[in-house]
């Protein structure tokens, strides 16, 4: 039997969900209340509309429907539930096409991120955009968010009870914009969303399944900066898009690798 990536993704919102459980949270945010189907993922897990959880009529009575990336936003409001709120300037939650066939995902906003509240902009953002250049396609095209929605202070990666408190909204963006292909752009993202603590040269190169959504982890592009415009690491980036454009079938551009 197949499931679609609905099935797949309220499947894993339910085992995040009875983890929280397990780790002794016994309320659902209620921030999940609009999250992806929630009647489902209730359905799916009914331990947790009993136990005493106060969201659980909320969340019961919230109608099956495709979340926009606009409720999800408004949703998230002026976030304090982690300490990252404290000391960003501007969340930065995502931008880009709504219906991207291709999303990536980075770790966390930047300066220039915090300061201008769009992902991708300084630096790093200008190398992503080389690598989507590269690709045949355009920034609009896509959509591009990150793990967390506000600046780590002195960039430092996130810590994983922010990373806990962003991961909902994440996954609800991820269900939103149902791409067909996602891009773990550096070790953050890549194991935030496949819940695992490999490294990224060992995860890249090859697809990975999140929730019944094909997820091709590859390295950050601050990274590539680090390591020049001819590394071995950027080619080994060139080398995962070209798997995801065949994944997508779309033409590969012809690259010439330099001696
Ligand atoms: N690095 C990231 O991971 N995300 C951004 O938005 C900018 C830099």
């Amino acid at each position: 039997m197949t499931h679609s990536p609905q099935t797949h993704l309220l499947a894993s919102l339910t085992a995040y969900l009875q983890d929280l459980q397990e780790s002794g949270v016994d309320g659902i945010p209620v921030e999940l209340a609009a999250a992806a189907t929630p009647a489902a993922v209730l359905q799916q897990n009914p331990s947790l509309k009993s136990g005493g959880n106060e969201h659980s009529e909320e969340l019961q009575s919230v109608p099956e429907k495709h979340e926009t990336l606009e409720q999800i936003r408004k949703n998230l409001g002026a976030c304090q539930r982690c300490k990252l709120g404290a000391t960003r300037k501007n969340l930065v939650f995502g931008v880009g096409n709504p219906n991207a066939r291709l999303l990536f995902v980075g770790e966390g906003p930047g300066a220039d991120e915090d300061t201008q509240g769009e992902p991708f902009v300084g630096d790093a953002g200008k190398m992503l955009n080389r690598i989507i250049a590269a690709m045949g396609l355009k920034r609009e095209d896509v959509y591009i968010c990150n793990v967390v929605k506000c600046r780590p202070p002195q960039n430092r990666p996130p810590e994983s009870d922010e990373v806990a408190s962003c991961i909902p909204f994440l996954l609800r963006q991820l269900n939103s914009v149902r791409p067909e292909v996602i891009v773990a752009l550096g070790t953050s993202a890549a194991q935030a969303l496949l819940q695992t603590k490999v490294p990224i040269s060992k995860m890249r190169g090859k697809f990975h399944d999140l929730h019944g959504m094909p997820l091709m982890p590859t390295y950050h592009p601050s990274y590539l900066l680090r390591t020049g415009g001819n590394s071995d690491s950027f080619w080994s980036v060139w080398d995962d898009m070209i798997q995801v454009l065949r994944f997508l079938q779309l033409p590969v551009p012809e690259k010439s690798r330099k001696k």
